[in-house]
Formats: C-alpha cells, sequence, structure tokens
C-alpha cells in the first residue's frame, strides 16, 4: 500500500462513506460488546432456530457468527457491497464450521431474492452508509415474510450514524409499522413489522 493510498483509508475510516475493508479488523475488537453484542443483537432480533435471515453489511462477520451459530435449523444470508468484505466474514465462519450460510454481493440497488424471502432483516451500523436507502428499504420490505422483523442497530461512533426519527421516516414512508425500540439514542436497534 502507498503513502497515499493508506491516508485515503484513514480519511475514509474517520468520514462519511463506505467503511474500507482493509480496516474491517476494527470492526472484530470484542471491546464492542459494550454497545452491543451479539447475544445481546440475538435476543432482539427474536430470532428462531430455524429463521431464514438476511444481513445487510455484515463486514468481516463480527455478529454474523453467533447469529448462524443459533440457526441451528436457518440460513443466515450475509450480504455487502464489498467483495472483500464478504471474503473476510466467510473466511472467519469456514474457521469455525459454520455452513448454514450464504454469501451476497450487494449492487447498491435491488436485490434477488424472492419476495417474502426472510423472517428477519437486519443491519448493524450500516444504514447511513447505503446510498440508496429509499430503495433498499422498500427492497427490505418485498423480501420480509408476513410476520418478519426488520431490525437497523446504530451506535455510537460510526460517522454515519442516523438519528432512530431519521429511520423511523424512512421505514414508516416504505409502509412499515413500527414495533420495538431498545438501548438510547447513543446506542440503539430499532425493529419493524409489515
Ligand atoms: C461499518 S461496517 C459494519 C459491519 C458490521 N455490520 C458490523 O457492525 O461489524 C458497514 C458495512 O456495510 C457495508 N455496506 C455499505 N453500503 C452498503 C450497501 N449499499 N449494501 C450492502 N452493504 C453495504 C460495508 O461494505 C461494510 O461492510
Amino acid at each position: 500500500m502507498t503513502k497515499n493510498s493508506s491516508t485515503g483509508v484513514t480519511k475514509r475510516f474517520t468520514s462519511k462513506g463506505i467503511f474500507p475493508y482493509q480496516m474491517a479488523f476494527t470492526l472484530l475488537i470484542p471491546l464492542r460488546n459494550i454497545f452491543l453484542s451479539p447475544n445481546q443483537l440475538i435476543k432482539r432480533l427474536e430470532l428462531k432456530a430455524d429463521s431464514l435471515v438476511l444481513e445487510v453489511g455484515p463486514g468481516p462477520g463480527y455478529f454474523s457468527l453467533k447469529v448462524a451459530g443459533f440457526l441451528q435449523h436457518g440460513k443466515l444470508v450475509l450480504a455487502d457491497i464489498q467483495k472483500e468484505m464478504l471474503d473476510l466474514a466467510q473466511k472467519r465462519l469456514d474457521k469455525k464450521g459454520i455452513k448454514n450460510t450464504e454469501y451476497y454481493l450487494c449492487n447498491g440497488n435491488k436485490f434477488a431474492f424472492s419476495d417474502n424471502s426472510f423472517n428477519r432483516i437486519f443491519m448493524v451500523t450500516v444504514i447511513g452508509e447505503v446510498e440508496n436507502k429509499e430503495t433498499y428499504i422498500l427492497e427490505f420490505y418485498r423480501m420480509l415474510k408476513p410476520d418478519g422483523i426488520l431490525s437497523v442497530s446504530e451506535l455510537a461512533g460510526d460517522p454515519d450514524k442516523l438519528k432512530s426519527n431519521d429511520i423511523k421516516t424512512l421505514c414508516r414512508n416504505a409502509g412499515f409499522k413500527f414495533y420495538k425500540i431498545y438501548g438510547n439514542e447513543k446506542n440503539y436497534t430499532i425493529n419493524f413489522k409489515k
């Protein structure tokens, strides 16, 4: 990596926009559990062992590992816009022998999954980075099963973080109904139903 490109990565790490995969290691620090732990997220998602789950923007898979492990009879689809992030996540999950997963490269617009495909769709510190937020939320509505849950978590320190009210507006505009909120405005998970 040249000096200029490493300066570029550092700049992208601290400013708004897509999180650089070169800094993915910072997303695997266990200290993150103070803000949101994978076990806490699993409870908030109201997961069942046979749930079909879509995680958008998994990065290197900090939450994916425990979520996929919980889904003994279900499946987790990891969908990221950076192939490098998917590769990192897959390496991490493969190492733990996790096989109930699928890896999907997003194009930033529509998803190639049928209507009513998933019981849960979730994102952690992702929505602020998504360029076509309205399109994505409409896609989530289309892909979520009628009794499913869309879950959005936002954490302190993320330069792209959105306020819970902004997420409520986005989701309501797409047809979702507010269901539950956990945490506080600094670190929260907000859930919606169809
Ligand atoms: C800050 S990281 C969070 C990763 C992971 N959710 C976590 O909390 O450890 C944001 C992730 O969202 C992905 N991302 C950004 N825009 C996206 C988009 N439009 N579609 C899918 N993934 C996207 C990035 O590539 C990155 O992996």
